[in-house]
C-alpha cells in the first residue's frame, strides 16, 4: 500500500504505556511506505508480532513489484502483461537475475550456457534408481536439487557464484524430466542441444528411444508462457524460505532445494494439483459446482476452492487473467475438450457474484487455470508443481543473490512471543 504524502523525513509514533517511541520510515520506488522496527527491542524491550507475516516485510528487494489492490505483477519494473506477450522463459530469467534486459550477445552467451550445462552427472543417474516408482516428484525434485551440492561443491569463498547459478537453471529441466520418466518406468531422455528450453523439457518428457518425436509449437509456446508467468512474487512461502535457508550462508542448491519443499504444499505451489482433483471430484459428483461453492462457505467443511484467493491479490490476480485466455487458446488449438474447463469456468463465474467471496476479496490465483493447460498439454497432475519449481527457479536464484549481495544482510532469525509453562522443577520418571 502507498501513501503518496508520507516522506522520509516523517516518523511513526509507538507508544507503549506512557513511553513514546520514534520509528523510522523505509519508502520503496513504488512509494510503497515501511516502518523501520529494527531498534525497537532495543529501545523498549517489546517485539512486534505478526503471525504468518502478513504485514512485515523481511528485506528490501529490487527484484519484483507486486500492488494487490491493483492487481499488479512487474519483474524489474517491466509489467507481466508485456513479458508474457514479448519476452521468452530464458530472457526472462536474465532479466529477473542480473537485473536488466540482456542485449543480444548477453542472450546468446546465457541460451549457449543453459544448453552446454544440461546433463546431469551420470552417477546421479543412481539416485534415480533408488527412489520407489510412485514417489512424488516433488520429493525426487528436492532432493536431487539438495545432492548437486555433492557434484559441485562451493569451495569456501572461492566459488564460481554465476556458473553454478547457470549450472542449476540448465539441470533442474532434466532432473524434473528424468523424475517424470523414473515415475511412469520409462527410459531416461536425454536433453537436446538443439531445442530450446521449454521444447526441450517436453521432448524429455515425452520422447520415448523407439520413435521420432517433435514438440507441437503450441505446446511449447504454452509451456513457455507457464514460466514466465510463475517466474518470481517476491516474498512468498518458498522465496521466504530460500532466503531464510540462504541467510545462513548455506550455498545455492540446499537453499533452493528448501524452497522447493516450501513450494510442495498445497496451500502454495501444491494448489495446481490439488484444483485438479477438486475439480475431477466435482465431476465424479455430478458436476454440481453450486454444492461446492457452498460448502467453501461453510467453514465446518473444511472444503476450501482450490486455486481461490491470495495473500496479496484482493482485486485479480494478473497471471491468472493471462491464463484463463491461454487455456482457451490452448486447448482450441490442440483440439482438447476437457469438462474441467468448463467446471472451473461455472465456479468462478458463481464465486465472483457471491457476498462471501466478493467480502472476503477472493479471487482466481495462478493455480486455478495452470492445470487445465498442463492437462491439456498431456503433463500428469503430479508433476504440476514440478513446473511450477521450474518456472520459479530464476525468481528463487535471483532473491537468493540479491541477499547474498547486500551488504550487510543477517542471518534470518524472527522473534517469537512465548505461551509455554513458566520455570518449573523436574520431575523424577518414578513420581510422574
Ligand atoms: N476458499 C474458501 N474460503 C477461503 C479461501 C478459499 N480458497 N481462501 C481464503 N478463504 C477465506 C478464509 O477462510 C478467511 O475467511 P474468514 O475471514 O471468514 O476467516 C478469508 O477468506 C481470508 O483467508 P485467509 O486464509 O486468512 O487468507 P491467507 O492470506 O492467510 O491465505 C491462501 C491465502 C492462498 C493460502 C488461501 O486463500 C487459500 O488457502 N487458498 C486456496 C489455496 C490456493 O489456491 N493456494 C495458491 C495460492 S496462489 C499460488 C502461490 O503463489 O502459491
Amino acid at each position: 500500500m502507498s501513501n503518496q504524502n508520507i516522506t522520509l523525513t516523517d516518523t511513526a509514533k509507538l507508544f507503549i504505556s506512557d513511553k513514546e517511541y520514534d520509528l523510522p520510515i523505509t519508502i520503496g520506488t513504488e512509494n510503497e511506505v515501511g516502518i523501520d522496527i529494527s531498534q525497537l527491542r532495543n529501545k523498549s524491550g517489546a517485539i512486534t508480532f505478526d503471525s504468518g507475516y502478513g504485514n512485515t516485510g523481511s528485506c528490501q528487494s529490487a527484484i519484483t513489484f507486486i500492488d494487490g489492490e491493483k492487481g499488479i505483477l512487474q519483474y524489474r519494473g517491466y509489467p507481466i502483461e508485456e513479458l508474457a506477450g514479448k519476452s521468452n522463459f530464458i530472457e526472462t530469467s536474465f532479466l529477473l537475475i542480473f537485473g536488466h534486459l540482456p542485449n543480444k550477445k548477453e542472450l546468446e552467451r546465457f541460451q549457449f550456457q543453459l544448453t552446454h550445462h544440461s546433463l546431469i552427472h551420470e552417477d546421479m543417474k543412481k539416485f534415480f534408481e533408488g527412489f520407489p516408482p510412485k514417489a512424488h516428484p516433488m520429493g525426487i525434485l528436492s532432493a536431487m536439487v539438495s545432492s548437486l551440492s555433492a557434484f559441485y561443491p562451493e569451495d569456501g569463498y572461492n566459488v564460481d557464484v554465476e556458473l553454478n547459478i547457470v549450472r542449476l537453471l540448465a539441470k533442474l529441466k532434466t532432473i524434473a524430466a528424468f523424475s517424470f520418466k523414473k515415475s511412469v518406468g520409462q527410459p531416461y531422455i536425454y536433453p537436446r542441444n538443439d531445442l530450446g528450453y521449454a521444447s526441450d523439457m517436453i521432448h524429455m518428457m515425452f520422447a520415448v528411444p523407439s520413435e521420432a518425436y517433435e514438440v507441437p509449437k503450441v505446446v511449447e509456446e504454452a509451456l513457455d508462457l507457464l514460466l514466465i508467468l510463475h517466474a518470481d512474487h517476491e516474498q512468498n512461502c518458498s522465496t521466504s524460505t530460500v532466503r531464510m535457508v540462504g541467510s545462513s550462508e548455506a550455498n545455492l542448491f540446499a537453499s533452493i532445494s528448501a524452497g522447493i519443499c516450501a513450494l510442495w504444499g498445497p496451500l502454495h505451489g501444491g494448489a495446481n494439483q490439488e484444483v485438479i482433483q477438486m475439480l475431477e471430484k466435482i465431476k465424479n459428483d455430478g458436476g454440481d459446482y453450486k454444492k461446492y461453492i457452498g460448502l467453501a462457505k461453510n467453514k465446518e467443511s473444511k472444503f476450501k476452492l482450490m486455486g481461490f484467493g491470495h495473500r496479496v491479490y484482493k482485486n485479480f490476480d494478473p497471471r491468472a487473467k493471462i491464463l484463463k485466455a491461454s487455456a482457451d487458446r490452448v486447448l482450441k488449438e490442440l483440439g482438447v475438450t476437457d469438462p474441467l474447463l468448463d467446471i472451473a469456468k461455472n465456479l468462478e463465474e458463481i464465486a465472483l457474484k457471491d457476498d462471501f467471496f466478493i467480502e472476503r476479496k477472493l479471487y482466481p490465483n495462478v493455480d486455478f487455470y495452470s492445470g487445465i493447460i498442463y492437462r491439456a498439454m498431456g503433463i500428469p497432475t503430479n508433476m504440476f508443481t514440478v513446473m511450477f519449481a521450474l518456472g520459479r527457479l530464476p525468481g528463487w536464484i535471483a532473491q537468493w543473490k540479491e541477499m547474498r549481495e547486500t551488504p550487510g544482510a543477517r542471518i534470518y532469525r524472527p522473534r517469537q512471543i512465548y505461551i509455554g509453562d513458566t520455570k518449573r522443577p523436574y520431575i523424577p520418571l518414578e513420581k510422574r
